[in-house]
């Protein structure tokens, strides 16, 4: 009924389907799954797909679509019951999990598993969401938009188009609607989302396996992390969305998958039916050379000191472990990629491969007099907008990962922020800021962060020059010599948001003079300031700068790309990538296999690395060989690779076979491939998948949880 309410205010809505048809730089995408149709669909035929169009996005029948979610804001997740059940990755659900973990409850380390729905953990804030369709709006969005507009009157004027569009089409439906560009704005579509709230933790495998390899093999291939967890939807008892309450009953969803037992071959097709977050596939060379040169290497050289601290302090203290581990798990991820990413980007000789497709772009221009009338002045305009703010963007790198990769100082901005705020009566104030204090404390270790913040200011004042530095480094050279260990110890023995008694005692008056005057408040407030009057106008000029050139440069490229069809860069939206099962060869002389098995645990677990330990219980069923019904030639299959282009937000998407049957989950792509939000390399980039097979072997097996597998539909042959 809601869908109907939805497409007769769209009777209004034009269709407006530009099909970009254009040569592929090469292969890869992540592809609308509303212009399958139009543009990949016969491509994914060919490769061995048996679904039709049809059966993977409809607003008329229940579709693939339907058993998808986004899961958390970040992730994505799919329905494997019709009673709501999800699964998802392990580092999806890891920040729940570490919630839920104490030291006598420690779900990280032992796992978690409710062994019927009353044992089901709630997550207050965890949403997943539900696409009910999309549907193209840049008729309506860009509704007297002119190339003559600034930037600014362009996005007020699109503003206002949103309300109105906004207004006509969600009159009385629960939905939430959202409007994303693409193709850096030369298009708009419109998103309707059904918000789900109660999300309860059904089953998480220990770190040892749900995180086997951590920081070590993050990022790598070969693989083997039994990287799941395991959620369930509640509902009303109409089957819609509400908020947490103990009689909510689990969730009938439109559509769940199949689960496929029946193993993966190399060549197979696969399909990656996700959220995938962020690319930058279509960048002018300058913008690549910052990525490589200055962008990643900052972020690096940051990460690494601030890794180097939490390490030692979570080696020394169990309480200091689990308070940090899901941070340190986000710090390292990034760390990691970005490693990874430099190597490829080189490898690929990324910046020659821009600068030579930027040179026959330029001959394509010089064919047409139009042409070049229109885009001529877009590279040498690039080239200055980068030249002009580098040092600028460089600067809004170290603010973000230095003072802002103290946790204190990012804890006072929001405190700072909810004290300020004149709507809210004393009572919700002490209300607001005494739950996010609790929130705050329970992971919040003072003496690690302290000599974070010792650590990365120090470097931030000995790379960056004066002009670049807030006032705060001021105080600390005329007062402290520059003397950061006692700057910083200073800063952490009086603040008041370093410490749980002395914010406790400040907020039974929650005084904002004083608030003012706390160290790590000044420091915030210096960093902002200069983040204003300093950065911020420099970075706005050249961002709107930015923006311009390269919606006129992507408009362009489809244009010159002819007759082969460009996907839009990802922005968290539904997309659909597709590929085949296998391996690569990762260097001269070594070639890597599509799978792994639990063996390759064990010989892990020899090397001997803290990353590497092993259940003894997982041990015993390898020895006993005791894999039920989900072994193959007496070997337990954990991970494998495949083709599809996928980026960060893809992790706990679906991986289906032809038929569209989950074959697997995603959760990462390997290090010789992480280039690939930048440009993607065929031979090289793979996603990594974890067996549907071992999670439910996990499950059954390991975990004694086998009643779950009850409302599962198993494909066994
Ligand atoms: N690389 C995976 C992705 O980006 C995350 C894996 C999380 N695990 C970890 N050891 N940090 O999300
Ligand atoms: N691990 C990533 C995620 O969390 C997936 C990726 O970047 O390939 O979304």
């Amino acid at each position: 009924m809601n869908h109907r309410c939805i497409k007769k205010s769209f009777a209004l809505v034009l269709f407006f389907s530009i099909i970009f048809s254009t040569t592929a730089i090469a292969d890869g995408g992540m592809w609308l799954p509303m212009l399958l149709k139009d543009q990949k669909y016969q491509k994914m035929k060919e490769n061995g797909l048996k679904l039709s169009a049809e059966d993977i996005y409809s607003i008329n029948q229940s579709s693939l679509k339907d058993a998808i979610v986004q899961f958390g804001g970040g992730c994505t997740g799919e329905l494997i019951s019709n009673e709501g059940l999800l699964i998802t990755n392990h580092h999806c659900g890891y920040g729940q999990i570490q919630k839920h973990s104490t030291i006598e409850h420690d779900y990280l380390t032992n796992g978690f598993w409710a062994m019927n729905r009353t044992e089901e953990l709630p997550n207050p804030g965890l949403t997943v969401s539900f696409l009910v369709q999309m549907s193209d709006v840049s008729p309506h969005l860009l509704k007297g938009v002119s190339s003559e507009m600034s930037e600014n009157e362009r996005l007020s004027l699109i503003e206002q188009n949103k309300v109105i569009l906004k207004k006509a089409v969600n009159d009385t439906c629960k939905y939430e609607l959202e409007f994303e560009p693409f193709y850096q704005g030369n298009q708009y579509f419109m998103f309707v989302y059904e918000v789900f709230k109660d999300i309860r933790l059904v089953g998480a495998p220990p770190s040892s396996i749900g995180k086997f390899g951590g920081d070590t093999d993050n990022w790598m291939w070969p693989r083997h992390t039994g990287d799941f967890s395991l959620f369930r939807i509640y509902a009303d008892k109409n089957n819609k969305p509400v908020d947490y309450a103990v009689d909510n009953v689990p969730y009938v969803p439109k559509k769940s998958l199949k689960i496929d037992i029946r193993g993966v071959k190399e060549n197979d097709f696969t399909m990656v039916y996700g959220y995938p977050g962020h690319t930058e596939e279509y960048l002018f060379s300058d913008a690549v050379r910052f990525i490589v040169e200055k962008r990643d290497p900052t972020r690096i050289k940051l990460r690494d000191t601030k890794l180097a601290i939490m390490r030692e302090q979570m080696l020394k203290s169990d309480k200091v472990r689990i308070q940090l581990s899901s941070k340190y798990a986000g710090v390292a991820n990034g760390w990691k990629k970005w490693m990874g990413e430099i190597r490829g980007l080189e490898r690929m000789n990324a910046v020659a491969v821009k600068t030579n497709f930027e040179s026959d772009f330029e001959k394509w221009l010089a064919q047409d007099e139009n042409r070049q009338k229109e885009y001529a002045d877009l590279f040498p305009k690039f080239k200055t907008t980068y030249q002009n703010a580098s040092e600028h963007a460089l600067a809004r790198e170290y603010i973000f990962e230095s003072v802002f990769g103290v946790e204190a100082i990012t804890f006072a901005a929001k405190v700072y922020k909810t004290a300020q705020n004149k709507d809210l009566t004393p009572e919700k104030l002490n209300q607001m800021l005494s739950s996010m204090s609790q929130g705050f404390f329970k992971d919040f270790d003072a003496t690690t962060d302290q000599m974070v913040m010792e650590a990365l200011f120090k470097i931030y004042y000995q790379d960056m020059i004066e002009v670049y530095q807030p006032d705060f480094f001021r105080t600390v050279e005329k007062k402290y010599s520059a003397n950061f260990e006692k700057y910083a110890h200073d800063v952490f023995a009086k603040s008041i948001i370093t410490n749980e008694e002395r914010f406790n005692m400040w907020l039974k008056k929650a005084d904002l003079k004083k608030l003012e005057a706390d160290p790590i408040v000044q420091i915030y407030l210096s960093a902002i300031s200069f983040y204003t009057t300093e950065l911020a106008p420099v970075l706005y000029l050249h961002d709107n700068e930015l923006s311009v050139l390269n919606r006129k440069y992507m408009k362009a490229q489809l244009e010159f790309a002819g007759d082969s069809v460009l996907f839009p860069d990802a922005n968290f939206t539904l997309r659909v990538a597709f590929g085949k099962v296998g391996g690569y060869e990762p260097k001269d002389g070594v070639v890597y296999k599509h799978q792994t098995t639990l063996e390759g645990i064990l010989e892990k677990e020899f090397i001997g690395a803290y990353d590497y330990e092993v259940d003894p219980k997982l041990k015993k069923l390898q020895s006993d060989k005791d894999f039920g019904i989900y072994g193959q030639d007496q070997t337990m299959p954990v991970c494998f690779s495949a083709s599809n282009h996928t980026t960060g937000g893809n992790s706990g998407s679906p991986v289906m076979n032809a038929e569209g049957h989950l074959i697997g989950v995603n959760f990462d792509r390997n290090w010789e491939g992480t280039m690939s939000d930048v440009m993607y390399d065929p031979t090289q980039c793979r996603n990594i998948v974890l067996d549907i097979r071992y999670a439910l072997f996990i499950i059954d097996k390991f975990a004694g949880a086998g009643y779950l597998l009850n409302e599962m539909d198993i494909v066994k042959n």
